[in-house]
């Protein structure tokens, strides 16, 4: 089922959202929901989607993109379905890289981040299996985008430069 998304302001993004519980893996409450979570993404055209942005303040979330078919972000690869719980990250080293990002939750607009390049981490997917690695690319900068919003965290509140936030159909 494709939900609607909730947009900037919506008290469900402003919060920090609570870990998923160990008896909740593999259930079929926990699966229908990630079903629906992909169905939305796939319907958005995004390539992340949190749950507190369809209104459910559990630390989830799903990321996805296949790089050739997205034609506003250049050499970022592909990534097959990850479905992240609980997620941890460590920052690696201190490059940053700027990016112009985009988000669900704030239709139309664009705006660069400067975030960290490189991190390590790990995540249980729907079944509780652990999962861990390490990222300097496109994944690692959407990963830190998504668990923002487990932590009620917006892009345009990590902008350095609040004038570099645009409407992505500028003339
Ligand atoms: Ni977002």
């Amino acid at each position: 089922m494709i939900l609607p998304i909730y947009k900037m302001g919506s008290e469900c993004l402003k919060i920090v959202s609570t870990e998923v519980e160990p008896d909740e893996f593999g259930s079929e409450p926990l699966d229908q929901l990630i079903q629906n979570m992909h169905e939305t993404l796939i319907d958005s055209g995004g390539v992340g989607l949190a749950a507190p942005q369809i209104g459910v303040n559990k630390r989830i979330l799903l990321i996805e993109y296949t790089g050739s078919k997205i034609t506003r972000y250049s050499d970022i690869g592909d990534c097959a379905l990850k479905v992240i719980i609980n997620p941890k990250i460590e920052f690696i080293g201190n490059e940053y890289t700027a990016f112009n990002e985009g988000c669900l939750s704030l239709p139309n607009l664009r705006g660069e981040v400067i975030r960290p390049k490189a991190l390590k981490y790990s995540y249980y997917d729907q079944f509780g299996k652990q999962h861990s690695g390490e990222d300097n690319a496109f994944f690692a900068r959407v990963l830190q985008h998504e668990l923002d919003h487990l932590d009620g965290i917006l892009y345009p509140m990590r902008m350095h430069d609040i004038s570099k936030l645009s409407y992505a159909d500028i003339i």
